[in-house]
This record gives structure tokens, C-alpha cells and sequence, in this order.
């Protein structure tokens, strides 16, 4: 039986939050571990929209904060699905800033988080096909497949030499 097949931008996800008091540390600006929280919650959603299963984040990868997000600005977190593959999903999300009263907006960081679909007893089950449809959703798909072998090798959970796209960028034989 053919796999099931679902658009990328089925999974969409948007949260918006503002900066309290609570969420920062002693500079004022939004701590970091507070955002992955919001970004992991975000990403995980996007991931049970397009699996309609309880998902597990597997991975997550390199997170960098490019401004900081300071006490009183809007956050918004933007995440949706890149790839489909076995039972795992990659996800992308991007996150912004807005200082209401300037309106000033500014990118803050992106990452890409990969979840697995678990069944009742939490083993990994198969997930639908992704199907992208913009240019930006072809051009992350088409790069996902070089994501997921870099951080399976990372992860030890491939061979180099199994990682035919990844070497493929590289110009190894
Ligand atoms: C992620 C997890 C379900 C994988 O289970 P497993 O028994 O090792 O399963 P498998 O080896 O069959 O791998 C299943 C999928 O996970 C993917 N995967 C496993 N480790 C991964 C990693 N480090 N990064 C990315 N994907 C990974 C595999 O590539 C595979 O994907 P595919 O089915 O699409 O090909 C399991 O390791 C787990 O439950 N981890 C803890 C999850 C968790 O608690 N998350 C919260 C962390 S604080």
C-alpha cells in the first residue's frame, strides 16, 4: 500500500509570546534555555500535525543567538515540517523579535529539530510522506536528506562512508 502523503504546509505552526520578567536573566534579555523550550514545544507540534502521532524530539541541532531578545519584546516562532522520513521528521523553525513601541523586528535564530513518531508503546512508527510545494519548502527538503546523514554520523548512528549526499557536497569519492 502506497504511503500516505501530506503538504508541508499542513503542519504549519505559529506561537507568539511576550518577554516577562520570569523568562529573562540578570541583563534583561530573554534566557536562552527559555526560548529552546518555547522552540521545542513549537517544532513538536508541527511534527504531531503532520504524523498525528505523539512525537519524541531525537535531535536538535546547532542553535546559535544571533541578537538578544530583550525584556518587553514580542517573540514569534514560525515552525513547520521539511522531510518525512521512516518514522522520523525534521522541522524548521524561525524565530523573531519585535520591539512593539519602535516596531522594530529582527531575526533572532533558527534550528532544525528532528522528532520521531512513537505508537502506545512508544516504539517508532512510520510517518507520511512529505510533500513540499513552495520554493522554500523544495529547497529545504532537498537539503534535509544532507542534514539527517550529517547528524546521524555526528550521532554515531551511520557510517561515514554510508552518507553518500553529505559526501556528495564535499567531492569525495
Ligand atoms: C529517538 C528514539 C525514539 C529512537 O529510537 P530507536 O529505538 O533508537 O529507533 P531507531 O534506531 O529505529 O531510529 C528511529 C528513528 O530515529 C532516528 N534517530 C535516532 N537517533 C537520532 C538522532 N540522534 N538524530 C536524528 N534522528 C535520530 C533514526 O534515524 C530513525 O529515523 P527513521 O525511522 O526516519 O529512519 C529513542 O532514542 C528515544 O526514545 N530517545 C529519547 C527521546 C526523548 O526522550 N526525547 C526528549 C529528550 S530530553
Amino acid at each position: 500500500m502506497s504511503k500516505k502523503k501530506k503538504f508541508a504546509k499542513e503542519s504549519l505552526v505559529t506561537k507568539t509570546e511576550l518577554v516577562l520578567p520570569n523568562d529573562t536573566n540578570t541583563l534583561n534579555n530573554l534566557m536562552g534555555g527559555r526560548l529552546m523550550h518555547w522552540m521545542d514545544v513549537v517544532s513538536a507540534i508541527a511534527a504531531q500535525k503532520h504524523s498525528n502521532r505523539i512525537v519524541v524530539t531525537a535531535s536538535v541541532d546547532n542553535v546559535s543567538f544571533h541578537a538578544p531578545i530583550r525584556l518587553g519584546n514580542v517573540v514569534t516562532l514560525v515552525a513547520k515540517v521539511t522531510r518525512a522520513f521512516n518514522s522520523s521528521m525534521e522541522v524548521h523553525i524561525k524565530v523573531s523579535a519585535e520591539d512593539v513601541p519602535s516596531g522594530q523586528r529582527f531575526d533572532s535564530n533558527e534550528a532544525f529539530f528532528t522528532f520521531v513518531a512513537v505508537d502506545e508503546n512508544s516504539k517508532p512508527t512510520g510517518v507520511p510522506e512529505l510533500v513540499p510545494e513552495s520554493d522554500e519548502e523544495v529547497l529545504l527538503f532537498d537539503g534535509a536528506l544532507r542534514r539527517r546523514q550529517l547528524r546521524l554520523v555526528l550521532a554515531k548512528r551511520m557510517k561515514p562512508n554510508e552518507a553518500i549526499e553529505l559526501k556528495s557536497i564535499f567531492n569525495i569519492d
